[in-house]
């Protein structure tokens, strides 16, 4: 009788403790027709006849305190039966998350603005469909301008006067407009031109253009702000270097290029072997430009600059074909 009470209790504590395993496996190791408490009833039989009742009454509870441990593993794990429409099968591996991560365009987009931001910058947002006016006429194009060439545009065939902007020039046109000075702000979006699609050109890629417009801004400024910004985006080491251009809405224009980032200026494929990339336009705002949008060019002067996010990224993480961008799978590592 004290074998058989020892062994009961020794066989609750196990039972208390169940957590190796699912309500079936608990079911057959102890309620299975082979399971311990059908061997444990089988010990009964060497009970002298004078306990029998109270080993009887000892074992019954133990068999009830079995069951009821099975039927709570079974309602919690819904393990014990196959599961039943409509019920939770908290047995079942969970959904996978959707993992995605953020295109390089938007990584190199969210960098540049920050850095801009530092320098007091704030974003200006326009639309991708535009009128004549905005993207070409304000900005020193006016109708037959043979400059209108440099871009090959989409035009829309309801309006010809709308087409889809080929530039985020038009931006800051918009803001110009708008009369609140002085106006510093960055431009970032998405442009278009009908250019046919290869490794180096595509029909629509994404820009930030910069404006900073107040009394006394010089070439010094714009110099300055782009030295800041191609070291925060680059590094220290890297070199810049300004060359004379062209550009109907600056005056005086030039193009930046950096120190190639590939080869580190020894000259390769991709800076063509000069050690040299150009990564932007920029200039001081021409006073027609300042004038068409309603800024009084005797009081106020201002840079203004304009680069390719995909040429930045190219560089920044050795992309060499600008289509992979647009394609439906995109890694960085
Ligand atoms: N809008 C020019 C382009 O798309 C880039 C550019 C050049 C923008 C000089 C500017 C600038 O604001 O000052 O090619």
């Amino acid at each position: 009788m004290e074998q058989l009470l020892q062994k009961i209790q020794d066989l609750k504590a196990e039972i208390a403790a169940f957590s190796d395993g699912d309500a079936e496996t608990f079911r057959i190791k102890f309620l299975g027709s082979k399971g311990l408490v059908k061997t444990i009833m089988g010990e009964m039989k060497n009970v002298a006849a004078e306990n029998k009742k109270e080993a009887g009454q000892f074992l019954n509870e133990f068999k009830l305190f079995t069951e009821a441990k099975y039927e709570e593993l079974k309602s919690s794990t819904n393990n014990g039966q196959q599961s039943t429409a409509g019920e939770i099968d908290l047995s079942l591996p969970a959904d996978a998350l959707p993992l995605g991560s953020r295109h390089p365009i938007s990584l190199v987009k969210n960098k540049i603005i920050s850095i801009f931001q530092r320098l007091g910058f704030a974003v200006a947002e326009g639309p991708e469909i535009e009128d004549d006016f905005h993207n070409f006429t304000a900005l020193n194009l006016p109708e037959n301008h043979p400059a209108r060439d440099m871009q090959d545009t989409f035009y829309i065939s309801q309006n010809p006067d709308w087409l889809l902007r080929t530039h985020t020039s038009s931006v800051q046109v918009r803001e110009m407009q708008k009369g609140q000075l002085p106006i510093r702000i960055i431009c970032p979006g998405r442009v278009y031109r009908n250019e046919t699609i290869s490794a180096r050109a595509h029909c629509f890629f994404h820009q930030v253009e910069g404006l900073y417009i107040a009394e006394n801004v010089s070439f010094a400024d714009l110099k300055q702000t782009l030295y800041f910004f191609v070291q925060e985006m680059f590094g220290r080491d890297i070199k810049l270097r300004f060359r004379p251009s062209y550009f109907p809405f600056t005056e005086p224009s030039a193009e930046m290029d950096i120190s190639c980032l590939i080869c580190g200026g020894s000259g390769c494929s991709v800076c063509k072997k000069t050690g040299w990339v150009e990564i932007l336009g920029c200039g001081m705002v021409h006073p027609n430009v300042l004038n068409n949008c309603g800024i009084d060019s005797n009081k106020y002067t201002g840079f203004a600059f304009g680069m390719g996010i995909e040429r930045i990224t190219m560089l920044k993480y050795q992309i060499k074909d600008l289509r992979l961008f647009s394609e439906k799978t995109m890694t960085v590592f």
